[in-house]
Order: C-alpha cells, then sequence, then structure tokens
C-alpha cells in the first residue's frame, strides 16, 4: 500500500547553507538563485526566444567561438560527452580517447556503445597522457576523433589542447575536448585552438545550477555529421535536429529546463562582466594560495608537476593514518564546507578540493585552510601553528605584488 504522509512532518525545503568547495556543483551567486526564481515562460514564448539568443550569444563568447551550432543540452555534463561522440561516430570509423582519470574514461566507454572502434591512449592518474602516445597509436589508420578532456576532475589534471590539435590534423581527426572542470577558468579559445567538439557542464566553474551541458561545434564538425551514412543513435541528443530548436527556426524539439538557461543566462553575466583573462588569473591564483597553504601542513599533491595542475580541484594525498571520511565529515558538520574524495582507484587516496567560479575567492581559501588546520589536529596530524593561513597569506601578498610590478 502506498504511504501517506503528512506534508506538515516532511516539511518545507530548508536545506543547509553549505559552502561547495567541491569538483562540481560550486556555490551561486545570489544573483543566479534570483533569475532561478523570476516567472516560468514557455518556451516557444517570443520573450523567451530572446533570451535564447542572450544565452548563445553569452555561450560563443565564453567558448570564444562563432560557432553556428552552440547551445546548452538539456543534459549534465555527461550528455555533453553523449552527444559529442554519437554525433561523430558510427559504424566503420575509429576513435582514440585519451584516459587518465574517471572521466576521461567516461569518454572511451559512452564511445564504446557506438558501432565504431574505439582505442585508449593512457596515462598513469595524476599525469596528463602524452600526445606523442596517441601519434604513435593512430599511425597508419583512418582516425575519425581524437578525445581528451582538458580538465579531468577525478585527479586535478590539466591536458594542453595545442599537441592534441596537431596530432588530429596529421591523423585528418575531429578534436574532441570535454571542459566540464575548466569553462570560464581555463584559458580557452575554441576558435583559435581549432576544437571541433567542445562541451562543459553549467554546475563547475560558470557557477549555474547543475543539470545542463553547453556544447559547441565547429563548421567542419557539422559538415561530418551531414555526410554520416547512418542515423544518429539517439534521438534525444542528435544535434541536427536539436539545433532545430536553438536554430533559427526555434521549432519545438523537446521542453527545455526554461528556469535552468535563465540561471545559466545570469551567471554567464557574471562571467563575461568580470572578464575572462581576470576570471582565468582569479582561479591561478586562488590554487597557488591553496596548494602553498596545503603544502605548508605538511600534505602532498598528487598531481607532481605544477603545469599539469587543474586551476579549479586540487587533489590532496590523505596522510597515512587519516580517516578519509572523518575530516571530510568534521569539515561538514563544523564547518559547512564541503570537499570531495576520490574517485576509483583513487577511492580513499586523494581530496579532491575544488575552486571553481564562485567558490574561487580569496576568503574562501583562507577559510578552508584554518578549519582544515583544526580539523586534522583533532584527527591526530600534526599540523603546524597557523601555517596553511600563513603561507596563503604570503603567496596572496606575493602575486599581488607581481600584479604591481612591486621589487620585494
Ligand atoms: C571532466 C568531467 N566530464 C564529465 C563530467 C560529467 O558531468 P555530469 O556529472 O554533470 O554528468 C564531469 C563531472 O564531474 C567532469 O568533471
Amino acid at each position: 500500500m502506498t504511504q501517506h504522509i503528512d506534508p506538515q512532518v516532511i516539511g518545507e525545503l530548508n536545506p543547509p547553507n553549505r559552502l561547495m568547495l567541491t569538483p562540481g556543483p560550486s556555490s551561486m551567486d545570489p544573483r543566479v538563485y534570483r533569475a532561478l526564481a523570476t516567472p516560468l515562460v514557455g518556451h516557444l514564448d517570443p520573450w523567451f526566444k530572446g533570451c535564447m539568443d542572450d544565452t548563445q550569444v553569452l555561450l560563443r563568447q565564453i567558448f570564444q567561438t562563432e560557432n553556428r551550432l552552440t547551445m546548452p543540452l538539456s543534459a549534465s555534463g555527461s550528455g555533453g560527452i553523449e552527444a559529442s561522440v554519437v554525433n561523430s561516430l558510427e559504424e566503420g570509423d575509429e576513435a582514440i580517447i585519451c584516459v587518465n582519470g574517471v572521466f576521461s574514461e567516461r569518454m572511451a566507454v559512452i564511445a564504446s556503445h557506438t558501432a565504431a572502434k574505439v582505442t585508449k591512449v593512457e596515462a598513469p592518474y595524476g599525469k596528463p597522457v602524452d600526445a606523442e602516445d596517441v601519434r604513435r597509436a593512430g599511425k597508419g589508420r583512418k582516425i575519425k576523433i581524437v578525445g581528451f578532456a582538458q580538465g579531468e576532475t577525478s585527479s586535478g589534471v590539466l591536458t594542453q589542447i595545442e599537441p592534441f590539435r596537431k596530432v588530429a590534423d596529421e591523423l585528418g581527426a575531429l578534436l574532441v575536448v570535454d571542459t566540464v572542470a575548466s569553462l570560464a577558468a581555463v584559458p580557452l579559445h575554441v576558435d583559435r585552438e581549432r576544437v571541433d567538439i567542445c562541451f562543459s557542464g553549467t554546475q563547475k566553474a560558470i557557477s549555474a545550477p547543475p543539470g545542463m551541458s553547453p556544447i559547441t561545434v565547429s563548421p567542419r564538425a557539422e559538415e561530418a555529421f551531414r555526410n554520416r551514412k547512418t542515423k544518429v543513435q539517439s534521438w534525444y541528443f542528435d544535434l541536427a535536429t536539436a539545433m532545430n530548436y536553438w536554430g533559427k527556426e526555434r521549432l519545438y524539439h523537446h521542453t527545455p529546463p526554461v528556469s535552468l538557461i535563465y540561471a545559466l543566462r545570469e551567471a554567464m553575466r557574471i562571467v563575461v562582466e568580470e572578464g575572462l583573462p581576470a576570471r582565468w588569473e582569479r582561479h591561478r591564483v586562488n590554487q597557488l594560495a591553496l596548494i602553498a597553504g596545503i603544502e605548508a601542513m605538511g600534505l602532498e599533491l598528487l598531481v607532481k608537476k605544477p603545469a599539469d595542475r587543474l586551476p579549479t580541484v586540487t587533489a590532496v594525498m590523505i596522510p597515512g593514518g587519516i580517516d578519509d571520511a572523518k575530516v571530510r565529515n568534521q569539515l561538514l558538520d563544523e564547518f559547512n564546507i564541503e570537499i570531495a574524495g576520490g574517485l576509483g582507484p583513487l577511492k580513499s587516496k586523494i581530496w579532491r578540493v575544488g575552486l571553481m567560479g564562485h567558490c574561487s575567492q580569496k576568503p574562501y581559501v583562507l577559510l578552508f585552510l584554518a578549519a582544515l588546520e583544526k580539523t586534522l589536529l583533532d584527527q591526530g596530524f600534526r599540523v603546524p601553528s597557523g601555517a596553511g593561513v600563513g603561507a596563503a597569506v604570503q603567496s596572496y601578498t606575493h602575486a599581488r605584488t607581481e600584479a604591481v610590478g612591486v621589487s620585494r
């Protein structure tokens, strides 16, 4: 029998006010909450069509592209992976997917659901894949796509785009780049770097709610889609028909999440007001301060080479004898701060601290380091008093003097 519960017992929704220093979702600016709460209109309302125009203009600005096919998919970031591979791959095609973590592995898994042949080129978690290995793997073969994650969120690794573009050119392949964890936080120029298919997620450095996946497709990739011999295996993610709605005609395809589009529009206005170069620099400087603090506390990072560190996600090795969950639970219960644990082979080995979008702020870095010191001390790990905050303050002071050209 269906259980009936009095709504008074369930109570009005009243979530805790967390500081989400996770690898996504990130905390949101109050302006984005206000946009979410504005009145709903129909998805074919003439006013909403203007709102869609704004959304696409802002998306193109953030991706730095003039691609016609640019829109937010009604899906989380995984939907962006799915759309990228199912539109580009069919029977007879070959794909090379660079795997250095859980999310790039997901791209390989989703590609394996198509009829194409998929080759994985791997690197250990904590390092980027070597483009030279992709060149070797593709030699003498006809490759349709080369795919990788610019930001691998499971390990906090950044991969440079240029060497992969070069190899993809040699192989005659389209370049597919996952920027779920990097868009609006890490330099990216879709047109200049000639990325053919680029997708992201709204809940990370854009700091909008989860549930949408912005995607942009180059004219060359669009042509490859047109030249397919078979139908795209997914109706929902067939970008040609989805673009009937996001293109000039604005024809019904499916009912999009109107309120999420409002929120995304406002979050992107905030990104563009700040300016991309300033935003990239903010993420860089805050991560440097976080890292200075973490290392001063005697903790180690998973990603050893500074150039390989993704500014939005810092992977911290959990010291021996310290319980992963106890630390994370104490941070949550005592300080209302959420960080994440490791995924897959890195489970219980690392903490992942996210400084994404709205959360990449100096006060949050300093608060987190102080909270972590208290928590580690309570859990029996000896930390030199105030070392984390002190080192972060030094890092900020150094960054500021560098910026104004003061010699010390
Ligand atoms: C790099 C990367 N790709 C894809 C995804 C999948 O996104 P979602 O969880 O929104 O489906 C994530 C999620 O964390 C991610 O970090």
